[in-house]
């Protein structure tokens, strides 16, 4: 319980509205898609500081996962503490609740607990993207890479990172809508 409170705390640390905030910009909760993570910083217009949202929501997923690790939590256990990041990065208590979309901060979960997979995701992530410059669609195929990829590589680890996938499908909804009514957000080349 401990460990998943200090993950929830730790994901709720929004870098887009931090980032933001220090850098006197306006909230990126109110500006091009209204998501506070990596790719709608770098829509705003900024690619150094979307690199460090990126930066910064990435690794507080790994750092929660990397503790519980530390703290000689089960391989299970470590999933679900890195769900509780995921859902803090959603969750903010921090922000409101306002938070983002979970992406960044699920690949840096799945760097620490199954590296190879999170290599397979972000491969898919960086191929869709270049091909359709759609961050959205991404973010989707690279999250529901994972499931499969977990039965294969590390199968005690699935329901935390399916349930995580879950969530990120969820809070995904107005962009499958959008990606649906094919009028989504396509970055210029
Ligand atoms: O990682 C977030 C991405 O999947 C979608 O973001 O800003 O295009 O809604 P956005």
């Amino acid at each position: 319980m401990f460990w998943l409170v200090i993950a929830y705390l730790l994901g709720s640390v929004s870098f887009a509205v931090l980032i933001s905030r220090v850098r006197h910009l306006p909230d990126p909760r109110k500006l091009g898609s209204g998501n506070p993570g990596a790719s709608n910083m770098l829509r705003l217009g900024n690619r150094s500081l979307a690199l460090a949202t990126l930066a910064g929501d990435l690794g507080k997923g790994a750092l929660a996962v990397a503790l519980a690790r530390y703290a000689e939590l089960s391989s299970l256990q470590q999933g679900w503490v890195g769900l509780a990041a995921v859902g803090g990065h959603i969750l903010p208590i921090f922000h409101r609740l306002q938070g983002g979309k979970g992406v960044a901060t699920a690949a840096g979960v799945m760097l620490v607990l199954c590296w190879p997979a999170a290599l397979i995701a972000a491969m898919l992530w960086l191929t869709t993207f270049y091909w359709q410059r759609i961050a959205s669609l991404a973010s989707l195929l690279a999250a529901l890479s994972l499931p499969p990829a977990l039965a294969w590589l590390a199968p005690s680890l699935l329901i935390p990172v399916t349930l995580m996938v879950l969530l990120i499908l969820l809070r995904h909804r107005l962009n499958i809508g959008r990606l649906l009514a094919g009028v989504e957000n396509r970055f210029r080349p």
